[in-house]
């Protein structure tokens, strides 16, 4: 009988930095998915606040909500057993104070039995994450273009193409290290800045839009399988063309249903 891998925990992802081995971390949502990518070896599951776009409709991740994220990271905490589980803490349940942030990320380890949480923000956010740390929550820093602060930064844009915002961004990628963050995503900066916040902490970076140079990588795992097409940017790569398949399945299994093809005799009880 083959022996079910050893559950990876946040110390590994800082060893596989010093190794040089890269972390590969995708979005997921659900128990279904978690299982299967779980069995392909994904490291990290990032229950992104993104499923309020991916799989709610919504324009924005703001309005996802704390019993949205737990629901869902309960589920894939249920498909997974070896992958590491980190779930995204909606805005404004760790913002508005310290005791907030304890409470709301908290709950969401005790209730979903995952194994951390992410926030975004950086230098603001420090002695959060401090506080967190401190009450053994193991927290992923989020920083680049934060989407939570969409409006403020005048869209989805790349963060960090002048010099004093990528020096910004490297003091709060060092303020998070500081403050204990085991990893930091650093989404839309580009490649030579993430190289260069690479290089100068100790934790991994997780890098979207980021370049080569990142520890690890992170997907969302629908625009990557090809599901969400409606949906493009210059640094997904589609791995798969799911959506079509869907479509080509569900005009097949119409087409068979109007012209009384299925079911079948294999399909149907004969007593
Ligand atoms: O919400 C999300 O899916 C994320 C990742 C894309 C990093 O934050």
């Amino acid at each position: 009988m083959s022996e079910s891998p050893a559950p990876l925990t946040i110390h590994d992802l800082g060893q596989r930095k010093a190794k040089g081995e890269r972390i590969v971390t995708l979005t997921c949502y659900d128990a279904l998915f978690a299982r299967l990518l779980d069995e392909c070896g994904v490291d990290v599951l990032l229950v992104g606040d993104s499923v309020n776009q991916v799989l709610a409709g919504a324009e924005t991740t703001l309005s996802a909500t704390l019993e949205q994220m737990i629901y869902h990271t309960r589920s894939v905490r249920r498909g997974s057993s070896r992958a590491l589980v980190i779930c995204d803490m909606p805005f404004l349940s760790y913002q508005v104070s310290r005791e907030d942030a304890i409470r709301h990320c908290g709950r969401v380890l005790a209730e979903t039995g995952c194994h951390g949480v992410k926030l975004e923000g950086g230098r603001a956010m420090a002695d959060t994450v401090r506080a967190l740390v401190d009450v053994g929550i193991p927290v992923m820093g989020h920083l680049g273009l934060t989407p939570q602060s969409v409006h403020a930064l005048g869209g989805y844009r790349v963060q960090g193409r002048d010099e004093a915002t990528a020096d910004r961004l490297l003091a709060d990628a060092q303020a998070l290290e500081a403050a204990g963050a085991f990893a930091v995503v650093l989404e839309l900066i580009p490649a030579p800045l993430a190289s260069r916040i690479t290089k100068a902490v100790g934790i991994p970076t997780i890098g979207i839009g980021a370049g080569p140079a990142c520890d690890g990588q992170v997907l969302v795992l629908h625009d990557m399988l090809g599901l969400n097409d409606r949906f493009d940017a210059k640094f997904i790569k589609r791995y798969a063309a799911l959506a079509q398949d869907v479509r080509d399945a569900v005009k097949l299994f119409g087409a068979e249903v109007r012209e009384g093809r299925y079911p079948g005799p294999e399909h149907s009880f004969p007593t």
